[in-house]
């Protein structure tokens, strides 16, 4: 649907402002940033985070007596998908040396390393390899790769003021030193950076950064490095065998504690069947497909935070999952993208973003729960600035067009060509409209507590990308997480290779943790009419899953 009479109205007041707007730019006289004393009370007051109600303790498991929203708890809260009873772990699919779970930048990633280590590697994936947040990431990948004007000391307290100075710093360390080498890896392998003539890499900023060391390929980084990773893997087809549309649904273990394969779920078959490995790699992206209180996401459609529940029902506790990112510019209008990703490239090249009167009221690169919690402010009943959708919603504008002003025409086509095209078929040309955006529900800032090396607790165990928590704090800031997955999802793999290659041990299989945590769980009287994982979200009513119950029993079903 195209922008309504009453909203192309609204927009001749954004373009009222305009020139004045493009002039203060180009005269580099910014909107002032919220001062830092500022920053905590607009989140308390307005960031989703905060909300009083919306979340709980959990009751069983490591992390017993933490806090975090109702549908994390809900997930963690649940009994297994599988009865140990009715598992024969004698009866091995597949045996291998490093099983990898997921099929994404972390997955991938890893695989690659594992298999460099001499290791065979499976990767089981619950829909088609690649199908994952990092084929949606957008704006770029940071790393301090400018020698003359960046280091990793500058990323490294970048990472640390956006994630609330509570972030492992080991961690921070080893992402941020790992950056500019695995910039270097991923364009050996063969993505496709923007690049200036003379063959430098082009760079910009993102919110919450000091320098310009955004990486990118138009507004498709992460489909790039998705699809490049993902060719790699399949260079390899005598090392690396990926099983698709196969989610592990149970880890198994050993009499000693080790981690020794999965349970997996074969979608089409409706079998499970066991994965026999020495070493395991979970690498199961985020959960945004959870639609914590009930927002829009920029997710695929797989992101139930699977491996958060995989990894806690064997013990690895969680950390930082009590925040959860909010990407400040979801589309809000038309309907019909409700919630796609409008990359943060766009404010990185200078669009602003303003209120009903076509006032700006934010400076366009607060770090992220800054920027979403002001927009949030800004739509409030209390502030009742927002733009009014036909939908029975509120945004703000991003004005777009303000890019070909400052940077030259054609900009905003040439370096935002999946939105460009995205908007057309809406009938709205983004070069001189204004987009309508929302917060959307992003990343899942924690997750399992993992080692600078993708350790977890559990011996054979190892963790990499968005599942892990720790490197971004409480608040991730743009382009550290097609970092975070590849710098974490290489190291994981490299640990597991090395772990599988000394690996002499055996013991008894056994899913004795699974008993366990129902016991635990009965114990506490939570979750017993809950299964997890989820696999994939649900997005039918009550009212309509009975409806096509009755019919399907009635033999009306079509
Ligand atoms: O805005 C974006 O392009 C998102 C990037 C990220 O989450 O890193």
């Amino acid at each position: 649907m195209s922008y309504t009479p009453e909203l192309l109205e609204l927009i001749k007041l954004v373009e009222k402002t305009r020139s004045q707007r493009v002039e203060q730019k180009k005269q580099n006289k910014e909107f002032p940033a919220i001062p830092v004393a500022q920053r905590e009370d607009i989140l308390k007051k307005y960031h989703p985070d905060f909300i009083p109600g919306t979340r709980r303790e959990i009751k069983v498991g490591p992390s017993k007596g933490y806090v975090i929203s109702n549908e994390y708890v809900d997930i963690i809260e649940a009994k297994s998908r599988v009865n140990p009873d009715l598992i024969d772990l004698n009866n091995v699919a597949y045996e291998t040396d490093v099983l990898v779970i997921g099929g994404g930048g972390a997955g991938n990633s890893a695989a690659l390393m594992a298999r460099e280590q001499g290791a065979k590697v499976i990767i089981i994936t619950k829909l088609r390899n690649g199908d994952a947040n990092t084929m949606m990431a957008e704006g770029g990948i940071q790393g301090a790769s400018k020698v003359e004007k960046d280091s990793p000391y500058y990323h490294y307290l970048d990472v640390l003021g956006g994630g609330h100075f509570v972030n492992n710093p080991e961690l921070v360390y080893t992402l941020v030193l790992e950056a500019p080498k695995v910039l270097a890896w991923l364009e050996n392998l063969g993505v496709n950076f923007n690049k200036f003539p003379d063959g430098r890499l082009q760079s910009m900023h993102g919110g919450g950064t000091c320098r310009k060391r955004m990486h990118y390929a138009g507004d498709i980084t992460g489909a790039e490095i998705m699809r490049t990773l993902r060719d790699e893997v399949r260079n390899h087809p005598e090392d690396i065998q990926v099983i698709e549309f196969s989610p592990a649904v149970e880890l198994v273990l050993n009499e000693k504690g080790e981690c020794r394969g999965a349970i997996c779920y074969n979608l089409e078959t409706e079998e499970y069947f066991f994965i026999k490995a020495k070493a395991v790699i979970l690498a199961t992206g985020g959960s945004g497909r959870l639609h914590i209180q009930n927002f829009m996401t920029t997710n695929h459609y797989g992101a139930t935070g699977d491996g958060l529940i995989l990894g806690y029902r064997v013990g690895v506790p969680l950390c930082f999952l009590h925040t959860v990112q909010y990407h400040p510019t979801g589309v809000v209008f038309p309907e019909q993208a409700e919630g796609i990703l409008i990359t943060e490239k766009f404010r990185g090249a200078g669009a602003n973003l303003l209120n009903i009167k076509g006032e700006q009221f934010v400076f366009e690169r607060e770090p992220r729960d800054v920027e979403a919690a002001a927009i949030i402010r800004e739509t409030s009943a209390e502030r009742n600035l927002g733009v009014p959708t036909p939908n029975g919603k509120f945004g703000v504008w991003l004005d777009s067009p303000m890019i070909e002003f400052l940077k030259g025409e054609g900009t905003v086509r040439r370096e935002f060509p999946g939105k460009y095209i995205l908007f057309k078929r809406f009938d709205i040309d983004i070069t001189k409209q204004p987009m309508l955006i929302s917060p959307t529900l992003h990343y899942q800032n924690g997750g399992l507590e993992m080692t600078n090396k993708g350790e977890s607790c559990v011996p054979g165990l190892f963790i990499g990308g968005e599942v892990g928590g720790g490197v971004h704090g409480e608040n991730r800031l743009m382009g550290n997480s097609l970092l975070d997955v590849t710098v974490f999802g290489r190291i994981a793999g490299i640990s597991a290779g090395q772990y599988a290659k000394n690996y002499s041990g055996n013991g008894k299989l056994t899913l004795d943790h699974v008993r366990k945590y129902n016991k635990e769980l009965e114990a506490a009287g939570v979750g017993l009419d809950r299964i997890s994982p989820m696999i994939l979200p649900d997005y039918t009513t009550p009212e309509v899953r009975k409806r096509q119950l009755t019919a399907y029993y009635q033999g009306t079903l079509r």
